[in-house]
């Protein structure tokens, strides 16, 4: 292959640019080239010097001095990211390539936790499905009868429910879904919220709210925005004591609008206020699980208000009750 001189420098300039190491060493094992990228892997500027004077890690260390003479791919960790290593032998000299391929891995990972937690969450309701079926094959009293036929109900509205919030996270995430913002009176809006939720809160008493100025307008996608609020005043019921209060108010902060779901329930331990809003994390499962939750509702929460381009978070001590807060950038349309 011919190359103007100048052309050279272009080249090596070009593989500065890119967000991938490149690393030449020579027979000797001294190294004779790296682009910018690669730099980080050194303790020093390594040009000209023996690769054992200069490489921080013990797999770049083991890659250099191997030689074998035959071009490979392999997989290696460095300082806790993953690449991919590509070997090349040109000549006499070495050249390591390396792509961080750690986006990738978390990606995989995710996909298979998700996989397992989907599949984890409906063995339990299946399996009692199976159970109450063949019990109920031979049962003759009909009181038991109608108990286990209540059983199978639950258990069928827990797998519906998780259905239903697969299919909402999944339209969410797929980028069709577009935010399409209206005027939305937020009284009427919690009004009629607290209208569908009311039968939740007969079994403990609890006592709903709505404090929003009567005519609080915000600008939202009024069906992803009922689902979000929905999510959090239905925990605020479930997760409440006997006689336990939710208030849901709102105002106008730093050009903010502010929506706030408050309750007198149980609280959240401090540990896992950082995690309740990650797909399936639930602070106890085991009741949760009872109650009917899966654990996806304040992701499929943190997915509609980011994509109105606000905020959500929480404050809650443990014992004593929860602050759900919902901020959104006021904007005329
Ligand atoms: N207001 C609250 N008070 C106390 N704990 C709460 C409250 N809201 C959420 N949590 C905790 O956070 C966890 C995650 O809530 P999330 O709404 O994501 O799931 P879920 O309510 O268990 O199930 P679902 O998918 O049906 O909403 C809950 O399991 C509960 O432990
Ligand atoms: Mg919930």
């Amino acid at each position: 292959m011919k190359i103007k001189d100048n052309t050279k420098h272009i080249l090596i300039k070009f593989l500065d640019y890119l967000k991938e190491g490149i690393i030449v060493v020579d027979g000797d094992k001294n190294i004779e080239f790296i682009n910018s990228y690669a730099s980080s892997f050194f303790k020093e500027n390594p040009v000209g010097k023996h690769f054992t004077e200069v490489v921080k890690d013990s797999y770049l260390y083991s890659l250099i001095s191997y030689e074998d003479k035959k071009d490979r791919k392999v997989e290696v960790e460095i300082e806790d990211k993953k690449y991919l290593v590509n070997i090349y032998y040109i000549e006499n000299k070495k050249i390591i390539h390396l792509q961080d391929i750690t986006p990738f891995e978390v990606y995989k990972q995710a996909k298979k936790d998700f996989v397992s937690n989907v599949s984890h969450e409906l063995k339990t309701p299946i399996s009692v499905l199976k159970s109450v079926m063949e019990t109920l094959e031979t049962e003759q009293d009909p009181h038991m009868i109608k108990k286990f036929i209540e059983m199978a109900q639950k258990r069928i509205n827990q797998m519906d429910n998780l259905v239903q919030d697969l299919l909402i996270l999944a339209k969410l995430e797929s980028k069709e879904e577009k935010i399409q913002k209206q005027a939305v009176k937020i009284h009427q809006l919690i009004d009629s919220i607290f209208e569908d939720l009311r039968h939740l809160t007969e079994e403990k008493n609890v006592k709903l709210y709505n404090e929003t100025p009567d005519n609080y307008t915000v600008y939202v996608d009024e069906q992803k925005f009922i689902i979000a609020l929905k999510n959090l005043v239905e925990n605020a019921i479930k997760y409440n004591k006997t006689e336990g209060l939710v208030k849901v108010y709102s105002y106008q902060q730093d050009n903010s609008d502010i929506i706030v779901v408050e309750d007198t329930g149980i609280g959240i331990p401090k540990e896992s206020i950082p995690l309740i809003f990650e797909r399936f994390y639930r602070v106890d499962k085991s009741r949760s699980r009872n109650i009917g939750g899966t654990g996806l509702g304040l992701s499929i929460v943190k997915h509609i208000i980011e994509a109105h381009k606000g905020k959500v978070w929480v404050e809650s001590q443990y014992g004593t009750g929860s602050k759900f807060y919902i901020k959104l950038p006021v904007e005329k349309i």
